[in-house]
């Protein structure tokens, strides 16, 4: 577990690093590469719309399954966003591309998504896909109760945080700017049960590792998979 886990999920975000590895990346990238861009506006709600500018890969886009068949294995075999999303449903992610000049202004992401098979967005995850060093500008700006959080990873990394939080896309000034976005329905609707359980979860897999005899790691096992059941609902 990285040193600046509980810091970082107090102020409502999580920080995922190396969540696809370079081989996987690369494969992303020059997939992207051949694929056809839209602009974003076409998938944005009517709010969204006016602040909304970047493009996006085209739905039916042929290498549209291949690129989720890699973004989303990584996503979830992945411990962390197990255990901090605790997620019951799962959107397929949107690929974008901001260039020069692009942007996405204030916003909040639609409470409720998917057009057959609906889904309430509680976790909006962006993924990384540029290098920091690719582009200037661009960064993610998240509002939280400890002000506003400037977010901008290396090709890889990825962010998730509450979908209820108001948030923009910076202008890119130069460069490329590439992201994968999904959102997640959690089991545990409350950002705030879900932080308690992330972090209790990561003292409990401490203790089973260090100390499995132990009657306190038995006791903080049990506690957690039955606040685990008290406020799930699927
Ligand atoms: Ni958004």
């Amino acid at each position: 577990m990285h040193c600046c886990d509980y810091r970082l999920i107090i102020t409502m975000l999580l920080k995922i690093l190396s969540l696809l590895p370079p081989e996987r990346l690369q494969t992303v990238i020059s997939i992207l590469k051949e694929a056809p861009f839209v602009n974003g506006t076409l998938s944005a709600g009517n709010a969204a719309k006016r602040v909304k500018n970047n493009e996006e890969v085209a739905m039916n886009a042929a290498q549209m399954s291949q690129l989720n068949n890699i973004v989303m294995a990584s996503l979830v075999a992945n411990p962390q966003y197990k255990s901090a999303a605790l997620p019951h449903r799962i959107a397929a992610p949107f690929y974008a591309r901001y260039t020069e000049g692009m942007e996405y202004g204030d916003h909040v992401d639609d409470p409720v998504m998917g057009a057959a098979d609906r889904y309430r967005s509680d976790i909006s995850i962006t993924i990384f896909l540029s290098g920091s060093e690719d582009y200037d500008g661009g960064e993610l700006v998240i509002k939280t109760s400890f002000g506003e959080q400037l977010v901008k990873l290396n090709a890889g990394d990825a962010v998730l945080y509450p979908s209820s939080s108001l948030h923009h896309v910076n202008p890119v000034t130069r460069g490329e700017r590439l992201v994968a976005v999904t959102w997640v329905q959690s089991m545990v609707r409350s950002a705030e049960q879900r932080e308690l359980l992330y972090q209790l979860n990561t003292a409990r897999e401490n203790l089973l590792k260090t100390k499995p005899e132990a009657e306190a790691s038995k006791t903080v096992d049990i506690c957690y998979a039955n606040l685990v059941r008290m406020w799930s609902e699927l």
